[in-house]
């Protein structure tokens, strides 16, 4: 008897944060039609308020239960989960990509580890070109990132620098620096600047423009990338999401897609 092949290499998936994205991502894999034949086999969020019908486990459970873990947790619990889930072997999708350039040792541990991690576009486009230029050479990589003030509240740079985001009523330019920095100083705002970073030139490289604007409706992301035979500009507009002003549902939505790529038969990079 012939069957089908199926090119889906995960079956057991678990959502580390149950916030706005990984809500959206087990909505997604508990719908009626699901993502190809991937099971949701538990989740591990000890804050979260709701409650699911499924299993709410440690870090350690999780790594050890599913063989793919949906990150979608606060940027500094990351290298806990990162470590737990690359001992066990097991793979990872990184949505807080920010994590990533603010501790590297997450990235060190991972090309020693058995592990393979996906980081899907978030909240920004135009990353398949810019993965493209790689191959020819980036001369230079740039991103403006444009929200409303109360969508920087709590970041670290606005903290430090005594920032009055309320009094802002003008579009205002409150950083300028690379993506290290901006990584640093916006952990849970500019996860784009570090997922371009991470997809063209070194975070050193790679210039950031933060720009708070009382007007915006929601968070606007340019990209303006270059080689020497091509030059990329791309920019996306998204309402904030609902459930978490910082965040855009597009993000979340990224990570659906990448789980169906996996799957598919036709898969579209
Ligand atoms: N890559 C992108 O383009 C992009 C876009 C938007 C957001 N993000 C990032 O994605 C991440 C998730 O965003 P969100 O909007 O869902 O955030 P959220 O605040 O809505 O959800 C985070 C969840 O993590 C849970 N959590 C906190 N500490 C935990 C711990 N120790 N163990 C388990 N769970 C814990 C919280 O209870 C919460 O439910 C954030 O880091 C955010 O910055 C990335």
């Amino acid at each position: 008897m012939s069957t089908i092949p199926n090119h889906n290499q995960y079956k057991n998936i678990g959502i580390a944060g149950l916030g706005a994205i990984g809500s959206a991502v087990m909505h997604a894999l508990t719908s009626e039609d699901g993502i190809n034949e991937m099971q949701l086999e538990c989740i591990s969020d000890p804050y979260t308020q709701n409650h699911f019908d499924v299993d709410n486990v440690s870090f350690e459970e999780l790594a050890e239960r599913c063989d793919l873990i949906i990150e979608c947790l606060p940027a500094d619990v990351v290298p806990d989960l990162a470590k737990i889930v690359f001992k066990a072997g097991k793979d990872i999708l990184f949505i807080s990509s920010a994590a990533l350039l603010i501790d590297p040792q997450i990235l060190k541990n991972l090309h020693r580890s058995e592990s393979r991690a996906y980081l899907p576009s978030g909240a920004l486009c135009g990353l398949d070109g810019v993965v493209g230029m790689r191959e020819m050479g980036i001369t230079s990589s740039t991103i403006t990132s444009t929200k409303p003030p109360k969508g920087f509240a709590g970041a670290p740079y606005v903290i430090e620098n005594d920032i009055g985001l309320d009094a802002i009523t003008e579009k205002t330019q409150i950083f300028e620096g690379d993506a290290y920095d901006a990584a640093k100083g916006f952990p849970a705002n500019v996860n784009v600047a570090a997922t371009l970073s991470l997809a063209g030139i070194p975070a050193h490289q790679t210039r950031v423009e933060i720009w708070a604007d009382p007007k915006a409706k929601g968070n606007t992301h340019e990209i303006t990338v270059k080689s020497n035979y091509s030059t990329l500009v791309s920019r996306i507009e998204n309402l904030p999401d609902p459930a978490n002003i910082k965040s855009s549902s597009l993000a979340a939505q990224s990570i659906v897609a990448t789980l169906r790529n996996m799957g598919s038969k036709l898969a579209i990079y």
